[in-house]
C-alpha cells in the first residue's frame, strides 16, 4: 500500500502577525507537490486568519487541544471550538507540551481522544529524550506513549492519526537523526502498529519524522521506506519549507 507523503509545519510560538503573513504569502505563491498532504500549525490566536488566507491545499492545524468540549478550563481550547472555525487538524503530545508543560502520556491520550471524538485529525507526537536513548530505552518509551493512547481509542480511530516520531534530542538542536537511526525507530513503530492493530493499519498509518529537518537533510530522510514525511519546526517558518514540502517529488 502506498502511503501519501505528509509534511506538517509547526510554527510553535515563533511567529508574529507580520512574519506569519510573509510565510502565508510565500507558501501561496510557491509551487507545491500536489501529491503530498500539507498541514501548517499556528498559535491558536492566528488559526482563523491563517485559515482564511492560506492556500487551501495546506490544511491549518492547532498546536494542541483539550480533551473536553466545555467547562472551567482557563487557557485551553475545546475540540468543538476548533470545529467552529473549520480547523480539521491538531497536534497533540508535542515534546514541548510533554516536557515543559508536564503533560503526561495519559493527558496526551485524553486530548487526542477529545479531538478524535469531534472528527479532528491528529498529528500525535512521540519520542525519547537523550538520556532515554543513551540508556537503551527508546523502544520502551515510544511503546509506552503508543500504548497509553491505544487503551483510549479504537482501531478505527487510528486511521485519523499521523504519528510524528520526534526524538527530543533532535528538536531545535540542529542534531538531526541520521536516516538510519530514524528509519530504525520508524520500523519499530510500524512493528508496534502491526502487533497491536494489524497489518492493514501498519501499512496505512503514516509515520513522519521531526527534529532539525532542513532543506539539506530532507531528501535522504524521505528515501527511507518507513519515513512518510516530516513535522518541521524551525525550518517551517523559513522559505526553505517549500523545498521540504517538495522533498518527495
Ligand atoms: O514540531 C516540530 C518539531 O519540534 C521539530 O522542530 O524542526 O525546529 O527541530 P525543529
Amino acid at each position: 500500500m502506498t502511503r501519501q507523503f505528509f509534511v506538517g509545519g509547526n510554527s510553535k510560538m515563533q511567529v508574529t502577525f507580520k512574519s506569519l503573513n510573509e510565510i502565508i504569502e510565500n507558501l501561496n505563491k510557491a509551487e507545491l507537490d500536489e501529491n503530498t498532504e500539507k498541514v501548517f500549525a499556528v498559535p491558536s490566536i492566528y488559526l482563523s486568519e491563517t485559515k482564511q488566507r492560506l492556500n487551501p491545499s495546506i490544511a491549518v492545524s492547532a498546536q494542541n487541544v483539550y480533551g473536553k468540549n466545555t467547562g472551567a478550563f482557563t487557557g485551553e481550547i475545546a475540540p468543538t471550538q476548533l470545529k467552529d472555525f473549520d480547523i480539521k487538524w491538531t497536534l497533540t503530545g508535542h515534546s514541548e507540551r510533554r516536557h515543559i508543560f508536564r503533560e503526561t502520556d495519559d493527558d496526551v491520550a485524553h486530548r487526542t481522544k477529545g479531538a478524535l471524538n469531534e472528527g479532528i485529525n491528529v498529528i500525535f507526537c512521540i519520542g525519547e529524550k537523550l538520556d532515554e536513548r543513551e540508556s537503551g530505552k527508546t523502544k520502551q518509551v515510544v511503546e509506552h506513549q503508543l500504548n497509553s493512547l491505544n487503551k483510549d481509542i479504537s482501531k478505527e480511530e487510528w486511521s485519523n492519526i499521523v504519528i510524528a516520531y520526534e526524538p527530543v534530542w533532535a528538536i531545535g538542536t540542529g542534531k538531526v537523526a541520521t536516516p538510519e537511526i530514524a528509519q530504525e525507530a520508524h520500523q519499530d513503530i510500524r512493528q508496534w502498529l502491526k502487533t497491536n492493530l494489524g497489518q492493514d493499519a501498519a501499512d496505512s498509518i503514516r509515520i513522519i519524522y521531526g527534529g532539525s529537518v532542513s532543506h539539506t537533510n530532507c531528501g535522504d530522510l524521505a528515501k527511507q521506506p518507513d519515513i512518510d514525511g516530516f513535522l518541521v519546526g524551525g525550518a517551517s517558518v523559513k522559505p526553505e519549507f517549500v523545498h521540504i514540502i517538495n522533498a518527495n517529488k
